[in-house]
């Protein structure tokens, strides 16, 4: 039966000996002092603030917690994905990514985890439109682009030409007004394909193609990267779907490595564009959006599946780590790896087989029944299988984690939004616990030891 709401015990509330503490409380006792405290107890979260009030005594700062890398802290509430990573479950606005992966479309799939809502026709005509009509960017990026040397990362030169976008956009820095937001959201979401393509397309020598306003944002980012000499490029339906689904998967995940980047650059109050860069810089990194490409040269590396025993005592032995496989959330299989694996299989009916494909079948066999990884909790994640289908449509490695940016700023749009209006958001701003030297003189040079 449920219980009736408990009128909540004021914060940090001392208890007085044996009175009966309200049971939606924490109580702690500070053996320290003896004294014991009321904490509340809402959604099974305490406030850290609360246990400001234990103290040793006047001139104690008070209790803080210490969590390294923010793996039992909270940061924000959040109505936008819900993960249960013990159950291997995905929702956006509690839709089942299984279901959008099967109905939606990437860019209905954006609208719904920035509005919250699905759109009506007339609602998604409008934002289909409005996306597509900002796909063009000004031709002075072009020149930015161009100082790149050939062999330039396009994970570098988004991250450049993305915060180069706040300077064409003055009035990006209105972060309060709605209208400002909007347009911000609108640019960003369809100029990243473009600067991704044209990042690419730089970096093979050839001639940027334009956006193509009659096609779908994948098929149009197919374009822009591909089209040849041809007047009008025809994306392969197949293939344009499968990007379509793999954006889908990609559009959100909560409160990763670089949504609370996009989250913590933006509490400073800086425009979109900054933000985005500083969470494409930490998507970037091997272990987050890097992954997959390390997991492309992972599978190069064992070349062929008589070596995986081998590299699998490397993992064991801690020398090297199994890319793709693990989780800081899920502790059961991902489920946008179990979409993708289908994928995968649609794909290379039109491309033809990926010779790499074997190898990581059977790494995924063995390593899901070895004990180490069984123990660890470590099965594949997004990362395992996307990047064959990346490597079979032709992307050079280096534009895996360009392929995870351009969905992903969907999310990183709505959390930076989510985090603005949210009245208890402050500048991001931890403590820390100092370890250094206590207050000593200054020592001129020449009396240094
Ligand atoms: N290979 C071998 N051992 C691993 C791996 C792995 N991929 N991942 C975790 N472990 C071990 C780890 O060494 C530790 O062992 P022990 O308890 O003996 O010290 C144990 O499993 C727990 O790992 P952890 O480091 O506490 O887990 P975490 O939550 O801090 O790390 C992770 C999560 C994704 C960073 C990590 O699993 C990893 O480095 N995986 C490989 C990189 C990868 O595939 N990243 C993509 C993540 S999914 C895409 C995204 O959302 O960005």
């Amino acid at each position: 039966m449920a219980r009736a709401p408990q009128p909540a015990a004021r914060p940090g509330t001392e208890v007085a000996p044996g009175k009966s503490p309200n049971p939606d409380t924490l109580t702690v006792t500070d053996n320290r002092t003896g004294r014991s405290y009321e904490i509340p107890i809402q959604d099974g979260t305490i406030r850290a603030l609360d246990l400001r009030k234990i103290k040793t005594g006047p001139d104690d700062f008070g209790l803080m917690t210490y969590d390294p890398a923010f793996t039992n802290s909270a940061a924000c509430r959040s109505k936008i994905t819900m993960i249960d990573g013990d159950r291997g479950i995905l929702n956006y606005r509690g839709y089942p990514i299984e279901q959008l992966a099967e109905h939606s479309t990437y860019l209905e799939t954006a609208y719904l985890i920035l509005y919250g809502e699905l759109p009506s026709r007339q609602q998604y005509d409008e934002w289909v439109y409005n996306i597509t009509h900002h796909t063009i960017m000004h031709e002075n990026l072009k020149q930015f682009i161009e100082g790149f040397r050939y062999d330039a990362h396009p994970m570098g030169m988004l991250i450049s030409t993305v915060a180069a976008l706040s300077t064409f956009y003055k009035e990006a820095s209105q972060i309060f007004d709605p209208a400002s937001r909007r347009s911000q959201q609108f640019r960003l979401i369809a100029k990243m394909p473009t600067l991704a393509a044209f990042a690419y397309r730089h970096s093979v020598g050839l001639p940027y193609a334009y956006p193509d306003n009659d096609l779908s944002y994948t098929g149009n980012f197919l374009n822009m990267l591909f089209k040849m000499t041809e007047v009008k490029y025809r994306p392969n339906p197949v293939i344009e779907r499968a990007l379509d689904v793999l954006f889908i998967l990609h559009a959100d995940h909560e409160q990763n490595c670089s949504t609370s980047a996009m989250r913590g650059v933006g509490s400073s109050h800086v425009d979109p564009y900054s933000a985005v860069a500083a969470a494409v810089a930490a998507l970037y990194g091997p272990l987050h959006g890097g992954a997959n490409e390390m997991v492309l040269r992972m599978l190069r590396e064992i070349g062929s599946k008589g070596r995986i025993p081998e590299y699998i005592k490397r993992v064991k032995e801690g020398q090297v780590l199994l890319m793709g496989f693990g989780h800081r959330v899920y502790k059961n299989y991902d489920p946008r790896a179990r979409i993708i694996k289908q994928i995968a299989d649609q794909v290379f009916e039109v491309t033809g087989p990926n010779p790499l494909l074997d190898i990581a079948l059977e790494l995924e066999r063995i390593a899901l029944q070895d004990d180490y990884f069984v123990q660890r909790k470590l099965y594949p994640n997004v990362d395992f299988y996307s990047g064959l289908i990346y490597q079979s449509l032709r992307f050079p490695v280096e534009m895996f984690p360009v392929l995870f940016a351009i969905p992903r700023t969907a999310g990183w749009l709505a959390q930076w939004e989510e985090m603005l209006l949210d009245p208890e958001q402050k500048i991001a701003r931890p403590r820390q616990i100092y370890t250094g030297p206590a207050r000593r003189d200054y020592v001129a040079m020449e009396d240094r030891v």
